[in-house]
């Protein structure tokens, strides 16, 4: 075997790796909206809840995207969620939401870098597209959280 298939077999590994983390986080996201909607209280409930329940169809169709591709590569998607985190109150929801929408949108750029290095130039399109929808839910819950009470 050639050094370079090796090293390019190593890389799809560390590219199979990192989707099922980011599949893991895509799970958790679907269980924490989830959650926050059915749990989100006062006078805001009714505009929270809609969002909440709004993000986690878009986190599902992020899974079950992920979730093929892995499955396509030769990987065996997870089926653990990371741990979701608790938040009480609907300002400690909205700023557990604003980290984890921060990270996801950094950890598919990484994805993207290594998806391009081994021509997997459709899961570059998937990725370029999560992330406009992550930058969305970033944005909106930046919104909401300006000004929100304490
Ligand atoms: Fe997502
Ligand atoms: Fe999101």
């Amino acid at each position: 075997m050639l050094m370079s298939e090796v090293t390019s077999m190593d890389s799809k590994q560390e590219l199979i790796n990192g989707l099922n983390q980011d599949l893991a986080r895509e799970y958790q996201a679907v269980i924490a909206y989830t959650t926050y909607a059915a749990e989100v209280a006062g006078p805001h409930r009714p505009a929270l809840r809609a969002f909440f329940l709004e993000e986690a169809a878009d986190e599902l169709k992020h899974a079950q995207l992920l979730a093929d591709k892995i499955s396509a590569l030769g990987g065996v998607p997870v089926v653990e969620p990371q741990p979701v985190p608790q938040a009480t109150g609907a300002r400690a929801m909205l700023e557990a939401v604003l980290a984890a929408e921060t990270e996801t949108i950094a950890r598919y750029a990484r994805r993207m870098a290594q998806a391009e290095e081994l021509g997997e130039l459709a899961l570059v399109a998937q990725l370029h597209e999560m992330i406009v929808d992550e930058t969305q839910h970033k944005e909106e819950v930046a919104k909401l959280l300006d000004g929100f009470p304490e």
